[in-house]
């Protein structure tokens, strides 16, 4: 199985978000966290700062929209040429209609689901999607523990992408560290989000590196 890392650039300085991508090279995407002071209670960047980003760099851009009215707001991120737009299922009035808005301006389609939402009222809608992100604490911030009551809704939403027959990237955000991914590989993930872990380290790059492997032999011991 491919297990893809992609860093969070929350974590990095944004004064220099060009020079802190380059920092990670062996990561998979770059992870944007977009937030508005309304869906959460922390306020980042938006449009401006992505469509600056894409043309700084050819990386995969990975947006992670914690934004009220995604409806309104998410088609305009594919549009700048992320290649991954997420909006949150709390935050659309119509998934399904957005999701397609998505694919047709050439993204892929991702949904987000907070820790206490649960999957399985999506779960004839997943053929609309390319990838599922659960998150794995309350968005808003970096740094935050890892909640552990999630794993069983990652290997439900496993389960519920095998029986599609499509290959639907399944990511894990919030709290992934070396000590937390391979249970989270285990449960069925294989994109993973990590911020602090990678920016909080002396060598980013590496923790990159190292967090695929310790995806790769997914041994959980908790
Ligand atoms: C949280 C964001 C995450 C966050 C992850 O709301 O969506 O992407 O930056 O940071 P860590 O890995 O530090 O939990
Ligand atoms: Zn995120």
């Amino acid at each position: 199985m491919t297990m893809r890392i992609t860093p969070s650039i929350l974590n990095a300085d944004f004064a220099r978000l060009g020079e802190e991508i380059e920092r990670v090279p062996s990561a998979d995407a770059i992870h944007i966290d977009v937030m508005d002071n309304h869906f959460v209670p922390n306020l980042t960047i938006g449009l401006p700062v992505v469509e600056s980003l894409r043309r700084a760099t050819d990386r995969m851009l990975d947006v992670h929209l914690m934004i009220a009215d995604a409806d309104r707001w998410a088609p305009a991120y594919a549009e700048a040429g992320a290649e991954s737009v997420t909006f949150h299922v709390e935050a659309s009035g119509a998934p399904i209609r957005l999701a397609r808005e998505l694919r047709r301006l050439g993204a892929r389609a991702s949904m987000a689901l907070k820790p206490a939402t649960p999957i399985e009222p999506y779960a004839d809608m997943l053929d609309e999607l390319d990838m599922v992100l659960l998150m794995t604490v309350e968005p808003g911030f970096g740094g935050q523990s890892f909640l552990d009551l999630v794993l069983p809704k990652i290997r439900r939403t496993r389960e519920l992408i095998g029986r599609t027959g499509r290959e639907i990237w399944l990511q894990v955000d919030g709290g992934v560290s070396l000590d937390t991914i391979a249970c989270c590989a285990d449960a069925g993930a294989d994109t993973f989000v990590a911020g602090s872990a990678v920016y909080g380290a002396d060598d980013a790059d590496a923790m990159v590196r190292d967090l695929r492997d310790t995806a790769l032999a997914a041994t959980c011991t908790h």
